[in-house]
């Protein structure tokens, strides 16, 4: 949700802010902007829509000597995605600047008081005010002003600031959106997320909330905004490298996310597990044996993909270990009235570890004395420096908008997490515990075979399907979340109208719906509900719905019953849900590129939702 870059250093900035913005476009794409140091004023491009549009415009300007600069991609909340609303805003002199990625909620009241002052707004942004309440406190010093006007404003701010008056340093500042700084020998660079700072450097310094930095070419230091003293800051050694963040000669990021999911999900089992044994280790819990015990529910707490990942771990910690799981959306819980203490494990779950509801859920459980294990994807992201404990996931840069290959990490995470607790607990037997171990470890190797046929088969009946305007999914169980995850895909990147429903529910409602342009995929693995599915199914036939499903090799009903299908091995019944999502991905995919939709950066879409 925007991605703010800066740099400082001895290099030349502008292919480092446009390598930057490229990395954080998946942040916001309703336009971009960049400004650095030219001489003795400020060079500052803009451009709405796409990053590729300020590119073009700064054929001229690429080989500029500047080496100081800040760069925005911008997904709109105050003013509609036009040029006069692009970031970088410039004060009314024009000689300082900033970049801004959050919400200032009291700016109305700001610009009123600054344009009685005399002030000229030129933009309906929100982060205008920020750019004059700065000028208005301005004098010699840009950080004591930064200080100053900071104290006025309420609300969520991750900022760039640069002026002509002090060429030589950038100030940033954070409250309740992320900022994190890369440092190098003869160089200093901020950005709103990591994998823009990867080519450059994996020293990393987190900044929180309420905190400054202030950077230049030889020197970075972090103050406290209130008082203007030092902090004292650990640099971090991040374990990702640039090309894990690149396409790697797939068409989309989304592509390559989908089939680099045999890996992650490897890598997020990797030292967990023994096999030998089929013992669990997450030490990472932080919580003691006695502890565990006395946990007497758990709270699932996300939003979007990952709250489907958090639905389908309460059918996997209820059957298991047999502890009552309530799963919420972020954005109900933070503001419904909540019994939680002590014995309450509350679980936020995020790829970013940014995202604001979760974020604000995570910081309510806490306050009520909850113990808090986040399950998350970015090492130092601010859910996880929050949380009690977290467990990682390990799938590596997610850039791609949908979620793909963190959703499964997730659900690895929390099959680790059913089968720990179930361990503690004795409530899985050794002998089931060892069998459940044994099916991930094979896991890996099963969908490597599987994904290049699965691709195909998706893109076969991707073309019988891409002009559809709704399609249904139906689950049940563990696979009902996969209906609603499918579904979810579908809509983000082509655009289709798409339910997923528990199919139990579709008699409720939804098949009024059915006819011959009402698409119905479903679910049916030969689990403990295959058969109920596929009565359900029976049900749309018999009012002559035309059915995709995906089930198990070898299963003669679903062949007969549907008008395409997709059969998968049989593994370990648990484990489908993880096996059932490879194709709801690759036919969103196949659809959303037939209809020619940009699948990495969908319409109206940001990866990262710092904003309420
Ligand atoms: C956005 C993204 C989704 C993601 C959701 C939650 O909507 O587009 O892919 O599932 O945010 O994000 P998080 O980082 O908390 O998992």
């Amino acid at each position: 949700m925007c991605g703010i870059v800066g740099y400082v250093g001895h290099r030349k900035v502008v292919p480092i802010l446009l390598e930057g913005l490229k990395r954080l476009e998946y942040r916001g794409y309703d336009s971009a902007g960049l400004v650095y140091v030219s001489g003795d004023k400020l060079a500052k491009h803009r451009a709405r829509g796409k990053l590729i549009n300020l590119e073009e415009m700064l054929d001229e300007v690429r080989d500029s000597a500047s080496h100081i600069g800040l760069g925005h991609t911008r997904w709109a909340t105050h003013g509609p995605p036009t040029e006069a609303n692009a970031h970088p805003h410039s004060d009314c002199t024009g000689r300082l600047v900033v970049v801004h990625n959050g919400i200032i909620e009291n700016y109305h009241v700001l610009r009123e008081k600054l344009k009685a002052n005399g002030h000229v707004f030129t933009s309906e942004t929100d982060t205008e005010v920020l750019a004059h309440l700065i000028e208005e406190h301005l004098k010699d010093d840009l950080v004591t002003a930064v200080r100053q006007a900071l104290k006025k404003v309420e609300g969520s701010y991750a900022i760039g600031v640069l002026w002509a008056g002090q060429p030589d340093t950038l100030v940033a500042a954070r409250n309740q959106s992320p900022l994190v700084l890369g440092v190098q020998e003869g160089g200093s660079l901020l950005a709103s997320d990591i994998p823009a700072l990867l080519p450059y450097t994996n020293q990393v310094v987190f900044l929180e909330d309420q905190e400054l930095a202030v950077l230049k070419e030889g020197s970075w230091q972090v103050l406290r905004l209130s008082n203007g003293k030092p902090v004292k800051k650990e640099v971090q050694t991040i374990d990702w490298n640039a090309s894990m963040a690149e396409k790697a000669g797939f068409k989309h990021f989304m592509l390559k996310e989908i089939f680099e999911q045999p890996q992650a999900i490897l890598s997020t089992f990797r030292g967990r597990l023994d096999p030998e044994t089929g013992k669990v280790e997450l030490p990472e819990i932080g919580l003691g044996l006695a502890e565990l015990k006395n946990i007497k529910r758990i709270s699932l707490v996300a939003c979007g993909t990952s709250w489907h990942a958090a639905l389908v771990a309460k059918y996997w910690l209820e059957k298991w270990v047999g502890i009552p799981v309530e799963v919420d959306i972020a954005s109900e819980f933070r503001y419904r009235r909540l019994l939680l203490d002590e014995t309450v494990m509350v679980i936020p779950i995020s790829q970013s570890g940014e995202t604001a509801d979760t974020l604000a859920g995570l910081r309510l459980a806490k306050k009520m004395g909850a113990r808090v294990i986040s399950i998350c994807n970015v090492v130092g992201s601010t859910i996880t420096r929050e949380s009690h404990g977290t467990i990682y996931t390990h799938a590596g840069p997610e850039i791609g908008v949908a979620s793909t290959k963190a959703f499964t990490c997730q659900l690895t995470a929390f099959y680790l997490l059913t089968l720990y607790l179930g361990q503690i607990h004795g409530t899985i037997k050794p002998k089931e515990r060892k069998a459940m171990v044994k099916a991930l470890v094979e896991l890996p190797a099963i969908m490597e075979e599987e994904l290049p046929r699965l691709q195909q088969e998706s893109a076969a009946i991707a073309a019988a399907f891409a002009d559809s305007r709704d399609f249904l999914y139906l689950g049940r169980g563990s696979c009902f979340p996969i209906a609603l995850e499918g579904a979810l895909k579908l809509k983000e990147i082509s655009y289709i109208h798409a339910e997923g429903y528990a199919a139990g529910e579709l008699k409720h409602g939804p098949i009024a719906l059915i006819d011959r342009d009402m698409p119905v995929l479903a679910l049916a693995p030969k689990d403990g509900v295959y058969e109920k599915v596929v009565s359900n199914v029976e049900e749309v036939k018999a009012r002559n719905g035309r059915i995709i499903m995906v089930g198990s090799k070898g299963d003669r009903t679903i062949q007969r019953m549907a008008e395409h299908f997709i059969l998968l091995p049989k593994i370990h019944e648990e484990l489908n849900p993880i096996l059932y999502v490879l194709p709801l991905q690759f036919l969103s995919y196949e659809i959303a590129s037939l209809r020619g939709c940009d699948v990495d950066q969908p319409r109206n879409l940001a990866k990262s939702v710092t904003v309420e």
